[in-house]
């Protein structure tokens, strides 16, 4: 393990696919899959390969494709669903297997209909099966978050003991928060024996929108490891969204202390790669990749950031792949903003009582109009009649 740095798990292929109404085909997988590489993923959670014919092939696609990341496939704590994990990967160099059984009282009772002691015979057995198999393993205790904590610090030693070296803790259903959730890693931290023998890593949806708060949190107590999601696709309100914690951590670096292997340059192609193939757009309004993320539209920040865009911008648009920030025009904007794209569109604005006039024509059709487009402002500037 690496010191100071976090590993990501992309699990876009998998959680990502489980997004209602998303369905990759294996060129798809593939083609996003290559990009993950390119953008530093250290594992790709490939797919679930028991589910389908389909996704084991994909599995496969993406073990044979990737050269430097870690492969993963998911299955429960079943013997089938690890054999079938291993022959999908039985080729690959770099693979992982992640094996997972529910823990909290609601899915031990009403799911599973298993004792904590039945659990966790069936952890040692299946985690040592598959650790027959893979160097490898990683478990998970699924809803770990609505989990007695001291059953849930018994299971994690019996995992490890077991033979898994990586433990991550699911938010299943986006129920804790970023206090809780710190804790319950401080928690196994101080209760697990072999808590130093394995890489402990998080994995969070976005149920109470609180899921890169959470995974930023488990990483200030202990995680070394983060899941989750390109644009946080994902099962009902989605996954930790992987481009913000990336982000995050780079641009408060002198808080989190921590390296991660993410080129950033790269974080606008993959985002865009992944809505455009899963047909989801991205919110406007979305940190780090949303189309507004960079884009100001008063007067008074649109000032600042002309006068220099470290008094709005905290991240640079180039830092992840955005061609440069937009100051678009609207009847919030003010004078600089205005003269500036005038300016650039090559009109002559050294005439003061005619720029109060343009200026003033320019507020009067912004009351009017959402945003004031390029070609309102060439009417404008040659004196064209835009009053509706
Ligand atoms: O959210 C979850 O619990 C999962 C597990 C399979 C790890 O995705
Ligand atoms: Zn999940």
């Amino acid at each position: 393990m690496k010191e100071n740095y976090v590993y990501f798990l992309d699990t876009s292929l998998r959680d990502g696919e489980q997004t209602p109404g998303v369905n990759f085909n294996t060129q798809d997988k593939v083609q996003i899959a290559l990009q993950l590489e390119a953008w530093g993923i250290d594992v790709i959670e490939a797919g679930f390969p028991v589910t389908s014919q389909g996704d084991f092939e994909a599995v496969q696609a993406i073990g044979k494709a990737v050269k430097k990341a870690t492969v993963a496939g998911l299955a429960r704590c079943n013997k089938h669903d690890i054999d079938r994990c291993y022959e999908a990967l039985e080729d690959v160099p770099n693979r992982q297997i992640h094996v997972f059984i529910a823990t909290s009282p609601i899915h031990r009772e009403a799911k599973l209909n298993m004792t904590k002691e039945e659990i966790l015979d069936s952890i040692k057995e299946h985690v040592a099966y598959a650790r027959e198999k893979f160097d490898l393993v990683q478990f998970s205790p699924e809803d770990a978050t609505r989990t007695e904590w001291d059953y849930l610090s018994e299971v994690v030693e019996t995992a490890i003991q077991s033979g898994a070296s990586i433990i991550n803790i699911p938010d299943t259903v986006g129920y804790t928060n970023p206090t809780e959730y710190g804790q319950l890693f401080k928690h196994l931290q101080d209760t697990v024996p072999s808590f130093d023998q394995a890489i402990f890593s998080s994995h969070c949806h976005d149920d109470l929108g609180m899921a890169t708060a959470n995974a930023l949190a488990a990483i200030e107590n202990g995680a070394r490891r983060v899941e989750g999601t390109v644009n946080g696709i994902g099962e009902r309100a989605g996954n930790t969204a992987l481009e913000e914690v990336a982000v995050a951590l780079h641009i408060r670096k002198d808080f989190y202390v921590m390296e991660t292997g993410i080129v950033l340059s790269e974080t606008k192609q993959t985002s865009d790669l992944v809505s455009r193939l899963a047909g989801m757009p991205v919110p406007r309004n979305k940190a780090v990749i949303g189309g507004n993320a960079y884009a100001h539209e008063s007067g008074i920040h649109q000032d600042g950031v002309l006068k220099n865009p470290e008094t709005y911008e905290i991240i640079t648009p180039q830092l992840v792949g955005v061609s440069g920030n937009d100051l678009p025009l609207g009847k919030l904007s003010g004078r600089h903003a205005f003269v500036d794209r005038m300016e650039q569109l090559g009109f002559e604005m050294s005439d003061k009582e005619h720029v109060n006039e343009l200026f003033k024509q320019f507020k009067d059709l912004a009351d009017k109009k959402k945003l004031v487009t390029t070609t309102d402002l060439y009417a404008l500037a040659q004196g064209q009649d835009i009053s509706d």
